[in-house]
């Protein structure tokens, strides 16, 4: 059995693995500072050469538990492995590892673990798929984010890396979302999928550089949106919507779920503005959230300078409930622009002592 892809493929293991895996498994890799650190390491030996020959001469029945990594070109890089956490109730958890760190950082790691759990979901009737990990491991949790798996628990201080504590945390993907990612990407309203990454970024920095303008605030960068991005995919109280049209995603939207639900991003990509866009996407957006049962959408993002942003949404029945949101910038800088125009327009400062 071979997996494709266009980096990586996945295959079963093969006895001249284990030369590699007893070099891996000797001291000094990398990959042993990141996978689960407070872990002790045990050395291959004669036993475990054994084990994998009977086991390769009689696999057990069913989907393989684990596959090797190898780029396109052959090179056997490591391995990802899938192992029950509550077998009675189908809760499933899966890993990789690629051992040669040289590769690090190319793409391998995400395509591997994509295509690694739909094959899980593909070949297993299984409710969800999830992940541990640690909070000192970031490239983990990002390419868990990026496959489109949710931050589902973070426990505080629950592990200790080289004389420190660091926070434990899952991530995972019900099968519901999942199988949503594998439906066909069509033009109107639809939530993200992780095909959507790129497109998401940009319409992320398109967002908040315009907020940096009206500020004049330092830029927004590529990499402060993806930052972003992955902060809201993070977590799992936020609903990310795209609007798609002939095929190109035009506009995004998050909403975070507390109760009720506070629209609390809303854009419409620049040079596709004033066309209708905005207006029937929010209609989409409403009709979306009806349907599952909503009785009031709040819009607390709105800032009072962007006057053009408020009359839409009052043309499209918003009313305004006079709440004000106050800050007070807890270091000299946080006074910005934005709030020399407040102070302006609604002749605040007068009544300040
Ligand atoms: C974790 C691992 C599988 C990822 O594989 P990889 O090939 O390095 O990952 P990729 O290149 O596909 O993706 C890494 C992503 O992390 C992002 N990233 C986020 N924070 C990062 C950081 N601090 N350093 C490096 N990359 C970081 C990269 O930008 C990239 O995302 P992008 O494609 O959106 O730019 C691999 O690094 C590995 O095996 N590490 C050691 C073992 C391990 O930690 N296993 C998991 C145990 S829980």
């Amino acid at each position: 059995m071979i997996i494709h892809g266009t980096l990586v493929n996945l295959r079963e293991r093969r006895m001249e693995d284990f030369e590699d895996y007893e070099r891996w498994f000797a001291p000094g890799w990398a990959w042993q500072e990141w996978d689960a650190p407070w872990e002790a390491m045990t050395p291959l030996d004669e036993k475990m050469r054994e084990r994998w020959h009977e086991r390769l001469a009689a696999p057990p029945p069913g989907p393989p538990t684990g596959l090797e990594i190898e780029t396109v070109e052959g090179r056997h890089i490591g391995w990802v492995n899938s192992y029950w956490i509550d077998e009675d109730n189908c809760w499933r958890d899966c890993g990789i590892n690629i051992a040669e760190d040289e590769v690090w950082g190319r793409g391998m790691g995400k395509e591997a673990y994509a295509l690694w759990v739909d094959y899980l979901f593909s070949a297993h009737d299984l409710p969800r798929l999830g992940m541990g990990t640690w909070s000192g491991n970031r490239r983990m949790a990002w390419v868990a984010a990026r496959v489109g798996m949710r931050q589902e628990a973070r426990f505080a201080d629950a592990r200790m890396v080289k004389g420190k504590y660091y926070d434990a945390l899952r991530w995972g993907l019900v099968r519901a979302e999942w199988e949503r990612y594998q439906l066909p990407r069509e033009d109107g309203l639809r939530r993200y999928t992780p095909a959507d990454w790129d497109a998401t970024v940009e319409l992320t920095r398109q967002l908040f550089q315009q907020h940096r303008t009206l500020q004049g605030a330092p830029p927004f960068s590529v990499q402060d949106a993806r930052e972003t991005l992955y902060s809201w995919l993070a977590r799992r109280d936020n609903i990310l919507w795209l609007w798609q049209q002939a095929g190109q995603v035009l506009g995004l939207a998050r909403a975070r779920h507390d109760g009720a639900c506070f629209l609390e991003e809303f854009v419409v990509s620049e040079g596709r503005r004033g066309q209708g866009i905005g207006a029937r996407f929010l209609a989409a957006l409403e009709d979306d959230l009806r349907a599952s049962g909503e009785r009031d959408l709040f819009l607390s993002m709105v800032w009072p300078g962007n006057l053009g942003a408020i009359d839409f949404y009052r043309r499209h029945g918003y009313d305004v409930l006079n709440t004000f949101e106050l800050r007070k910038g807890l270091d000299k800088d946080r006074r910005g622009r934005e709030i020399e125009f407040l102070e302006r327009r609604f002749y605040l400062s007068d009544s300040v002592p």
